[in-house]
């Protein structure tokens, strides 16, 4: 399932709830991917590009909260879109890595089922914006929804709450549920990691999920 033409990279996706560790595990995984070589791309949405960062800053704010879930759901297509054109599919083009940090199964969990946008324009929408720039492995790091808000939490510290972590506990235990349904629908694509061992254990088993995924050849040297 891939128009991007030759050469290819390869496009690897990091989904989950608030707290589950995401940024943490990007960073590793990018060292450990540039120690072998390979041109690594990490980046994250809603954000990515000049455009799709001011359409963050505008979504998190919460400013386009009373438009409802469906404007939301726009809004980080529109996001979704400029990242793509302007960062996504030029590096994998020139054969990159990219490693980016939620992606459409983040639309699809927090408006679509979380949010309550009907399934069939959530899809539609990402139809039309990702096409066929589909990730080719989606990292789920799964944790209990109270255990996610209670690390992020503790790493705002005295910051202000953003527009999604300020949610009920119900929409966040909806949310892992969502994530969880969508590993099960895509299993070729999806991998759940449990994102409630320790750091260390959980970089390991992404670093197998990668490896058994595609990169076993470099990383035996094949
Ligand atoms: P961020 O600070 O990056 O959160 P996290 O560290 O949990 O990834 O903020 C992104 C927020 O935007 C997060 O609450 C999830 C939400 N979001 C959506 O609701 N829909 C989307 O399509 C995307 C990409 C993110």
């Amino acid at each position: 399932m891939s128009d991007r033409g030759s050469p290819a990279g390869r496009f690897i996706t990091f989904e989950g709830g608030e707290g589950a560790g995401k940024s943490t595990q990007i960073a590793r995984l990018a060292t450990s991917l540039r120690g072998r070589g390979l041109e690594v791309v990490a980046s994250r949405e809603p954000g990515g590009t000049p455009r799709a960062q001011a359409l963050r800053t505008l979504v998190l704010s919460g400013a386009a909260r009373e438009f409802g879930p469906l404007a939301e759901a726009a809004i980080f297509n529109a996001a979704r879109h400029d990242h793509l054109e302007g960062l996504i599919r030029p590096a994998l083009a020139r054969g990159a890595v990219v490693l980016c940090d939620r992606f459409a199964d983040s639309t699809r969990a927090y408006q679509g089922v979380a949010g309550e946008v009907p399934e069939e324009m959530v899809r539609a929408m990402e139809e039309a914006v990702v096409g066929g720039t589909r990730p080719d492995l989606t990292l789920i790091l799964d944790l209990p929804a109270q255990e996610g808000l209670a690390r992020a939490a503790a790493r705002r510290g005295d910051g202000r709450v953003d527009r999604f972590e300020g949610e009920a506990l119900a929409f966040h235990e909806r949310l892992r549920q969502a994530f969880l349904a969508i590993a099960e629908e895509e299993p070729q694509r999806c991998v759940v990691i449990d994102a409630s061992l320790s750091p260390d254990e959980v970089e390991e088993m992404i670093l197998q999920a990668v490896a058994s995924r595609f990169l076993l050849a470099q990383e035996q040297g094949a």
